[in-house]
């Protein structure tokens, strides 16, 4: 019998190392390189461009046979590794992006390293998600007995929101019947700068993107209440049925706060559910100064918010907030005999995750917030985004003295929109000269903003959620905006974009 068992096991594979000594090396040299990777950051360009034959070893055969780890390892070091977004980088401020921390890095090595599943049962990382939800909700003004979950980002966290929102508003069993057995349409109001992924959520839940009003901005591009008051009062009228008001906080294109105070009395008057997108700017409550500008947001019935945006985490790592915790078990509970939970063993604990949300296996994403919150320290992470609060004033500051430029937005918090400027040039030709200038200062490696649109006007635009960034940063990317445009107006430019 043990003759056939060793015969076995000796014809059995494994994907374990044949030599560990030999992986722990390869290990070692993979940590190191990165911690030198992240050391020397500053040196190397924000983005470049990737090479057509890096391209090409991209298009490479499927491996039915495998090659050394190591080999493996150098082809990361020499075609990805030197190629990425630039997210990481002190001068990265494109789209909303997050840096990351060295500690979260490692942080998600030991989460791959034990691969657990959140989607249930009993063990220990359930346990430190669950801290992780205690803690997001002091830290934003959230009663304890709210509910929440880690998800991959605040479009999930919308989608979320928004359906627990939906099941508690409507009247009928929207999880048997859809919305099939609704006589009254559904209407859900926020402003026209709402993120992109409120649209694909009211979508996918079956709302209909028409019946998401988008309400009209003021000039500093918040919500305007008044019109929002009268398109309720107007779908009311017409015998549809208001179920929810979004709020942004703040919102992704101009970085306007909505007035989410008065969102909340409006929907409190009107029986509304109110959910906050606070994907990129919700974090700010961590600042006892910036605090006051999203008094509000503690009363949304949903929260959405971004751990890798300004709280610094590694992607993915979002999260979700739900006031009424059995409006949401009743939204995701699932039916299956194979999800009873039991008293005791493996199948005991009593949050099951894949219970809240819409991901059934789920990654170990707290472990990196466990051990970020717990060593930074929120006081800490709230410094540092009043740091980029005020780096976006100082920006803002370097635009208004330089003829060269103007701002395009006002600064509510961390986004500055701006353009380069030139007294003879119209609107068409600004346009086309900055998109341009934008192209040409991300090549350069220097800097890395994104582009926007603000009312037909193309703007160059930063998202400060950088806990690299310095002042000198800013001064080198006003520095370069200018030399670009004026290099370009020199070349004619304008003149053809005509
Ligand atoms: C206001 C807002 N909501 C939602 C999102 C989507 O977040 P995520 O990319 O984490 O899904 C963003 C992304 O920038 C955002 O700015």
């Amino acid at each position: 019998m043990t003759v056939i068992t060793k015969s076995l096991i000796s014809s059995e594979e494994t994907l374990d190392p044949s030599d560990w000594e030999e992986m722990r090396s390869l290990a070692k040299r993979m940590v190191n390189d990165m911690f030198d990777y992240l050391e020397t950051l500053r040196e190397r360009p924000v983005w470049q461009p990737i090479p057509n034959e890096v391209k090409e070893s991209f298009r490479a055969p499927l491996p039915l046979a495998g090659e050394p780890a190591d080999t493996v390892y150098e082809e990361f070091r020499k075609n990805i590794l030197p190629y990425p977004l630039g997210n990481i980088h002190p001068r990265s401020w494109g789209w909303v992006q997050g840096n990351g921390t060295p500690l979260g890095m490692m942080a998600d090595m030991l989460a791959a390293g034990m691969n657990s599943n959140l989607a249930g049962a009993d063990h220990a990382a359930n346990y430190v998600e669950s801290q992780v939800i205690d803690w997001c909700k002091e830290m934003l003004g959230y009663p304890k007995d709210a509910s929440g979950l880690l998800v991959s980002g605040a479009s999930v966290a919308n989608l979320i929101g928004l359906a627990v929102a939906r099941n508690a508003e409507v009247d009928v069993d929207v999880r048997r019947y859809g919305l099939q057995e609704t006589n009254r349409h559904l209407t859900i109001y926020g402003s026209v700068e709402m993120h992109s992924s409120v649209g694909r959520a009211v979508e996918v839940l079956g709302l209909g993107n028409k019946f998401l009003r988008r309400i009209r901005v003021d000039e500093a591009y918040r919500i305007d209440v008044g019109a929002l008051q009268e398109a309720i009062e107007s779908d009311l009228k017409e015998g549809l049925r208001p179920i929810c008001i979004i709020g942004n906080a703040v919102s992704t294109n101009t970085g306007a706060i909505d007035p989410l105070h008065e969102l909340a009395k409006i929907a409190a008057k009107y029986g509304l559910w109110f959910h906050v997108d606070g994907a990129s700017g919700a974090l700010a409550y961590l600042s006892p100064e910036l605090r006051p500008l999203l008094v509000g947001m503690e009363r949304a019935d949903s929260l959405a918010f971004d751990l890798h945006k300004w709280g610094y985490l590694q992607f993915e790592a979002g999260c979700v907030l739900i006031r009424d915790s059995k409006a949401h078990r009743r939204t995701f509970a699932p039916r299956e005999d194979y999800l009873k939970h039991a008293d005791r063993g493996a199948a005991g604990g009593d949050i099951w995750y894949s219970e809240l949300g819409v991901q059934f296996t789920r990654s170990f994403r707290a472990l990196k917030v466990w051990m970020a919150l717990k060593t930074y320290g929120v006081d800490k992470l709230g410094r540092i985004i009043r740091q980029n609060v005020e780096q976006a004033s100082y920006l803002a500051e370097l635009i208004n003295q330089s003829p060269n430029l103007e701002l395009m937005a006002p600064v509510a918090l961390h986004v500055v929109c701006f353009r380069f400027t030139a007294p003879e040039l119209t609107n068409t030709q600004l346009n086309a000269v900055n998109e341009e200038l934008l192209i040409r200062l991300q090549e350069s490696g220097v800097a890395l903003p994104s582009g926007t649109r603000i009312r037909d006007r193309f703007s160059i635009r930063c998202a400060i959620t950088n806990y690299r960034s310095r002042r000198e940063d800013f001064e080198a990317l006003v520095y370069h905006v200018v030399r670009i445009g004026k290099t370009l107006l020199a070349q004619g430019w304008a003149e053809k974009s005509e």
